[in-house]
């Protein structure tokens, strides 16, 4: 199912050797890749040279190292954008959500981040022409807040067959963190088998937040929600793919002392999404969306609202 490379996997790496590493806590190629010749001879009971050998066949299994400028410019201007239905959101964002990066989307209740991730997996699904990238969605649903019906209306009002898009979304619920990570891993394989342009997370943090409950598991949480990241973030550079997350804030009755603008998973999850746009209610149905992170977009704000049809401006 996942395409993880297991330590005996390595040229170098026999039975005795991975068995040794594992005992010693490195089950992970990276951390293989990042220790010392020395150490891991140590810890492994073998010689400098063999180490150093292992070390880097993990290094070439990871792929780590430079690329030329020309390279990251050539997949650079591979990048698509999937239009929002409102162009005003869209020009914040600088054309729309970018495929090879995660966009995070975080709010309060009710500040359209699922009414969003309903809205781009049925925009994806649009020509090029029409601001889509003609390809499929893949939603994870972790809140069992995926309407169909919704996908429909929105479809329709498209001009789109509601049908055909409800047939080119894959969609899963996932029940908790664990199932979540699989599902993750799952998305690989339909990624690579269908034309997919979008991967939606809603919500990415809400399961980790109920199962790592206690103050003595959160650091064994972020560790998990980096896995999950990584895992998108390869999605969406291996198949020129936008990935949408949803995160929630602090602001929770139950919380005191919580920030209502800061998000949940802390730096982790800032750290991973190169784009992040923080939405807020305004009055009656309109919504504030503002970018707070981009590597090359200024920050800007942009109002749209809820309707019927789906994310529209708010003059209309
Ligand atoms: N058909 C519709 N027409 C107009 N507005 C709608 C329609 N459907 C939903 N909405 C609006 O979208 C809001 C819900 O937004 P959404 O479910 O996206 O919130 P959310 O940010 O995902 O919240 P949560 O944190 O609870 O998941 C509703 O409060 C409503 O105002
Ligand atoms: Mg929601």
């Amino acid at each position: 199912m996942t395409e993880e490379v297991e330590l005996e996997d390595i040229k170098g790496v026999g039975a005795k050797t991975a068995e040794k590493l594992r005992d010693s806590g490195y089950e992970e190629l990276m951390s293989i890749a990042t220790m010392s010749s020395g150490e891991l001879a140590e810890v492994a009971d073998l010689g400098d040279k063999k180490a150093q050998g292992i070390i880097t066949e993990s290094r070439k299994e990871l792929d780590i190292g430079f690329e030329s400028g020309k390279e990251r410019y050539d997949q650079r201007e591979e990048m698509k954008r999937i239009m929002t239905g409102c162009e005003e959101f869209d020009e914040i964002l600088g054309g729309g959500v970018e495929t090879q990066a995660i966009t995070e989307v975080y709010g309060e209740y009710g500040s359209a981040k699922t009414q969003i991730s309903h809205q781009l997996a049925t925009n994806v699904q649009l020509p090029r022409d029409e601001g889509g990238l003609g390809k499929g969605a893949v939603y994870v649903d972790t809140e069992d807040t995926f309407i169909p019906q919704r996908i429909e209306q929105m479809a329709e009002a498209n001009g789109q067959d509601p049908e055909e898009v409800l047939d080119d979304i894959h969609v899963a619920r996932a029940f908790n963190s664990d199932h979540q990570m699989l599902l993750a891993d799952e998305a690989q394989e339909i990624c690579q088998n269908n034309d997919i342009g979008l991967v939606v997370v809603d919500s990415l943090t809400a399961q980790f937040r109920s199962d790592y409950v206690g103050r003595g598991e959160l650091a064994q949480r972020q560790q998990k929600l980096n896995k999950h990241m990584n895992t998108l973030l390869r999605l969406a550079n291996a198949h020129n793919i936008a990935v949408l997350v949803t995160n929630q804030v602090m602001s929770n009755p139950d919380q005191m002392f919580g920030d209502p603008t800061k998000a949940i998973g802390g730096h982790i999850v800032a750290h991973n999404s190169a784009v992040r746009l923080y939405l807020r209610k305004s009055k009656k149905d309109k919504r504030i969306a503002r970018l707070v992170d981009s590597p090359y977009m200024p920050e800007g704000e942009a109002v749209f609202k809820v309707a019927d049809r789906g994310i529209v401006p708010e003059d209309f």
